[in-house]
C-alpha cells in the first residue's frame, strides 16, 4: 500500500487534467487501454468540460465507468454518467460500447449486480482500473460511501447505498475503487479543509471517514488548493 500524497495546486481542475491525460497516454502505450472510474461531483466538471477538446487523446482505447452513482435516469439532472456525458463524453470519439453508467433499469440492487457483472467483465477478478478519480464532500465521504452507512466497512465490489437525506446512491466498494494504479481524491475549497483534514490525520474509523479506506496500487494522492495540509500519511489499512 503506499502513502498518501497530498499535492498542493493553485487550480485542482487543471492539475487533475494532466493527471489524466499523462495517465491515459502512458496506459494505452503501456498495455492497449485506458482504464477509468470517474467521480461525480462539480469538482471535476471544468476537467471533464476541457476533455471535450481533446478528440486527439486516445479514445478509442479508453473504457470508462464511474465510481458511483444515484439510482436516477441518465437524462436526470443528478445523474454523475449525465453530467460527463454533457460535459465531454458525446464530444469524444470513445466507443459506446466501452462506457458503462450504473444500469437504471429493475431497481437498485438489480443495477449493482449488473454493474459488478460488468467490472469482472472488463478489468477480469483482480484487474485494475488506470486512474480512479474521487471527491471529498464536507462530511467526509466518497464517492457514495457515506459516514454512518457502513458502506466503507463492505468488501462487495458494488454496493446500494441510502445515505440519510439523499438519494439511493450506487458505488463501487471501497476494495473495488482501490483497485487503481492511480487514486486520485480532488478536494477544492475551504468547505472540505476539516473533512480532509480529519481524514488525513489518522487511521481506520472507516465508517466515520471513508475515504481512510480508500488505497491504490501505485499512487495514492490528493489534489488541493487548500494550504497547510499534513504531507505525508500512513497509507489506509487495507
Ligand atoms: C457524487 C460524488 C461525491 C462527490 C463529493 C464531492 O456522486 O456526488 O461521487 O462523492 O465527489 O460529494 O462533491 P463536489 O466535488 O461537488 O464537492
Amino acid at each position: 500500500m503506499h502513502a498518501i500524497e497530498v499535492e498542493r495546486v493553485p487550480d485542482v481542475p487543471a492539475a487533475a487534467l494532466k493527471l489524466f491525460e499523462e495517465i491515459m497516454i502512458a496506459s494505452v502505450a503501456a498495455h492497449g487501454r485506458f482504464l477509468v472510474a470517474l467521480s461525480g461531483g462539480s469538482t471535476p466538471l471544468p476537467t471533464y468540460r476541457a476533455l471535450a477538446d481533446r478528440a486527439d487523446l486516445p479514445w478509442r482505447h479508453a473504457w470508462v465507468f464511474w465510481g458511483d452513482e444515484r439510482f436516477v435516469p441518465l437524462d436526470d439532472a443528478d445523474s454523475n454518467a449525465g453530467a460527463a456525458f454533457d460535459a465531454f463524453l458525446s464530444a469524444v470519439p470513445v466507443p459506446e460500447e466501452q462506457v458503462f453508467p450504473w444500469p437504471h433499469q429493475d431497481g437498485p440492487d438489480a443495477s449493482a449486480e449488473a454493474y459488478a457483472r460488468d467490472l469482472e467483465r472488463v478489468l477480469g477478478r483482480d484487474g485494475t482500473f488506470d486512474l480512479t478519480l474521487l471527491g471529498l464532500g464536507a462530511d467526509g465521504h466518497t464517492a457514495s460511501l457515506f459516514p454512518g452507512t457502513g458502506a466503507a466497512l463492505r468488501d462487495d465490489p458494488t454496493l446500494v447505498v441510502r445515505p440519510e437525506g439523499e438519494r439511493v446512491r450506487l458505488s463501487l466498494g471501497a476494495s473495488v475503487l482501490s483497485r487503481s494504479r492511480t487514486v486520485a481524491f480532488l478536494v477544492q475549497g475551504e468547505e472540505k479543509r476539516e473533512a480532509l483534514t480529519r481524514t488525513l490525520a489518522g487511521e481506520g474509523e472507516f465508517d466515520r471517514f471513508p475515504a481512510r479506506a480508500i488505497g491504490a496500487r501505485d499512487r495514492l494522492v490528493v489534489l488541493t488548493d487548500l494550504d497547510g495540509i499534513a504531507d505525508e500519511r500512513s497509507p489506509a489499512a487495507r
